[in-house]
């Protein structure tokens, strides 16, 4: 199988998960577009052949959110992930690695970039890079998301001059989360938590 067009994109994910999970990422793709209108597009590739990074990436990241948990960990150990002990601890978390690998191996010459991006969608990572950082705001703020009203999405928007600006406000709303339902934190969100208490930023300003 090879996922070279928008139509055959869509069958893909269409054909492996839920009419909801599908709308939600529908959502996610129109949300990253949203993202890349206010803040520009950070120097990213934006297109591969005739796919786009919006769509790549809101219709791919949560292809795999629907497979056993025996699959996804199976999936992950095949393609060489080394999951650390919370990841092994909660199996779901770990469905963007799975559908990074899946991007890979059926999208050729993917860039690193997106395949980074849907990787680290559910816990973020020091190297997620901007389109990383705008699928992972869009996964919390697209419009389907009831526990945001429009005036509180609109205020993330609206108070962030800057992807940068707008990633720390969804990352701490997103890292409280993490907190009350699994009473801790990922080493990788411990790690961006204190990259952002020293005030780094996690990818280069863009000139
Ligand atoms: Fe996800």
């Amino acid at each position: 199988m090879v996922i070279d067009s928008p139509e055959k994109l869509y069958e893909y994910v269409s054909l492996r998960i839920s009419q909801r999970r599908l709308g939600h990422c529908m959502r996610v793709k129109a949300c990253i577009e949203r993202i890349i209108g206010q803040y520009g597009e950070g120097g990213s590739i934006m297109r591969h052949g005739s796919l786009d990074a919006p769509c790549f990436l809101g219709l791919m990241h949560d292809s795999s959110r629907e497979d056993s948990f025996e699959s996804v960990l199976e999936t992950c150990r095949k393609a060489g992930f080394e999951l650390n002990s919370y990841e092994l601890a909660n199996p779901v978390l770990n469905h963007g690695y799975v559908a990074s690998y899946k991007a890979s191996l059926y999208c050729p010459d993917v860039p690193i970039s997106w395949c980074k991006a849907i990787e680290c969608h559910t816990l973020g990572s020091m190297d997620m890079g901007y389109l990383g950082a705008a699928l992972y705001c869009a996964d919390y703020l697209e419009e389907g998301r009831p526990f945001l009203t429009q005036d509180q999405r609109a205020s993330f928007f609206r108070e962030a001059q800057d992807l940068h600006q707008l990633f720390e406000k969804v990352f701490y709303a997103r890292l409280e989360h993490s907190r009350s339902k699994y009473n801790t934190a990922s080493p990788n969100q411990l790690a961006i938590e204190a990259a952002l208490a020293r005030g780094e930023r996690l990818w280069p300003v863009q000139g």
